[in-house]
Formats: C-alpha cells, sequence, structure tokens
C-alpha cells in the first residue's frame, strides 16, 4: 500500500482533530479542532497548563488513542484510517516512548527493560540483550546493566527509560513530560543527553512539558491552552542552559 506524502519534510500532520472522553452521560470535550505538524528532524515541545490536552494530543499523534475525528498522518500512513492492528504495529516499529514516571517494568534488569521493545519485534533475546548493552552505554550507565529499577536514582531510571526509548532506532520519540520527577540539575543532564542521542537528521523528538526550565531545548514550542494550539513558535537554542 502507498500513501500520499504530504511533504518530505513533514513526519506527523494533524488536522481538525478533536477528542471528547465521556465519564458516565458527562462528556468533556479535550481537544476542538487542533491542527499541527512536526517536521523530521526537528524537537517539538507542546506546552501548557495542566488539563489543557498535551498527553491527549501527543497520544493521538502516534496512535496510542484514536481521535473522534480530524485526520493524523504519521510518517504518511494515516492513523485516523487503518485499522487498530495496523495502528499498533506501525506503533511498535515508528515510535519510542519516555514517560513521566519511567514506567520501567520492576522486575526485570535495566538491560531487558531496554531490551523489551526488541523482543516486542521479534529480535532475538541474545542479539535484544546485545543492542541493549550498547545503548544503555551510550547514555552513560552500563555499570547498572544487571541492577533492578528499585536499586537506580531516578536520574538513572529516566536514562534506561532514554535507552529503551531509542534501542529500535524509531523515526519518532514521544517524551511526557520528562524531567518533571527530576530536580532541576537532573533534569537538565537529562535533556542535554536527550538532545545529543535523540537528534538525528531523520529523527522527530516530541516534548510535553509544563516545565519552562527546559523550554530551551525545544527547535519549536506550540503552546497549548484549553484543547487548542495557540500558536507555535521557533525557539531560541539553549537560552535556559
Ligand atoms: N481517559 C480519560 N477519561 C476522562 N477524562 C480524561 C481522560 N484523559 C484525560 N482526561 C481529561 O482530559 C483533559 C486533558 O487531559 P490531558 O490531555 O491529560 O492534559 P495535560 O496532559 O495537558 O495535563 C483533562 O481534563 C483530563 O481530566
Ligand atoms: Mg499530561
Amino acid at each position: 500500500m502507498t500513501f500520499d506524502v504530504i511533504n518530505e519534510e513533514t513526519a506527523i500532520d494533524v488536522r481538525g482533530v478533536g477528542k471528547s472522553f465521556s465519564n458516565g452521560d458527562q462528556s468533556t470535550l479535550v481537544l476542538r479542532g487542533v491542527d499541527f505538524s512536526v517536521r523530521r528532524g526537528e524537537v517539538m515541545f507542546i506546552v501548557g497548563p495542566s488539563g489543557c490536552g498535551k498527553t491527549t494530543l501527543l497520544s493521538i499523534l502516534c496512535g496510542t488513542l484514536r481521535a473522534d475525528h480530524g485526520e493524523v498522518h504519521a510518517l504518511g500512513m494515516p492513523l485516523h484510517a487503518i485499522p487498530q492492528p495496523e495502528v499498533t504495529q506501525f506503533r511498535s516499529k515508528n515510535v519510542g516512548f519516555i514517560f513521566q514516571q519511567f514506567n520501567l517494568l520492576p522486575t526485570l534488569t535495566a538491560a531487558e527493560n531496554v531490551a523489551v521493545p526488541l523482543l516486542i519485534q521479534g529480535v532475538p533475546l541474545a542479539e535484544a540483550v546485545k543492542r541493549a548493552s550498547r545503548m544503555l552505554a551510550s547514555v552513560g550507565i552500563s555499570e547498572k546493566s544487571g541492577e533492578r529499577p528499585n536499586r537506580l536514582s531516578g536520574g538513572q531510571q529516566q536514562r534506561v527509560a532514554i535507552a529503551r526509548a531509542l534501542v529500535h532506532e524509531p523515526p519518532i520519540v514521544v517524551c511526557d513530560e520528562p524531567t518533571s520527577a527530576l530536580d532541576s540539575a537532573s533534569g537538565h543532564q537529562i535533556m542535554k543527553l536527550l538532545s545529543e542521542v535523540a537528534r538525528d537528521a531523520s529523527r522527530s523528538v516530541i516534548v510535553v512539558s509544563h516545565d519552562p526550565r527546559i523550554y530551551g531545548y525545544a527547535d519549536r514550542i506550540a503552546e497549548m491552552e484549553d484543547g487548542r494550539i495557540l500558536r507555535v513558535g521557533e525557539s531560541r537554542h539553549h537560552v535556559l542552559n
């Protein structure tokens, strides 16, 4: 199957996206017609107050959640129009996730946690562990490969989470509040590391945050309020360093 590619520079394109959540007979309109796109090779921040819809938008643009209406193209794939199993397959191949709470599996070692996305894709165990170890080395904690998450500091756990997000070399990396569980110094360390290891001419990194300390790591910043993107601006690089 082939798809219209909107533009070679565009990785993700979101048009007229709306989303509500219903709890019983109460329905909350969370996204009110979002238009927005992310280029290849850029670090795009989505910023705005708590509850404005950032996590919902991030989930929709990477295929974790379906919009009620509107269109979402990611790497040319119409995520709004293809069956769920294909969306899931798209996501496991093309998207790396970094969450606020790290979401590491407590019973697995650091290396095993990092190997998970490869195992999901059918990479044999021995090779997956080898690639996971290399990835842990590139985020500077190879000596922690055999440790379980509860033996690691918050910053170290976040490094493991970054390694896990990048190990299958996804063209799209999404980060939801990657620094909000960390103190300021660890937050900067993590963003520097993320800028170094996740930056790639063909990779898009999308960071949701309401932590102004890290906005300087963006190439562009989309400001969100009450379910809408208000404006998208270029960022001055590393102004906060
Ligand atoms: N699964 C859900 N069910 C019901 N309401 C939800 C759900 N997820 C989010 N919401 C509501 O949608 C709004 C936006 O949430 P969210 O996208 O998480 O905002 P943000 O990430 O900007 O804090 C909030 O009012 C939240 O309570
Ligand atoms: Mg959120």
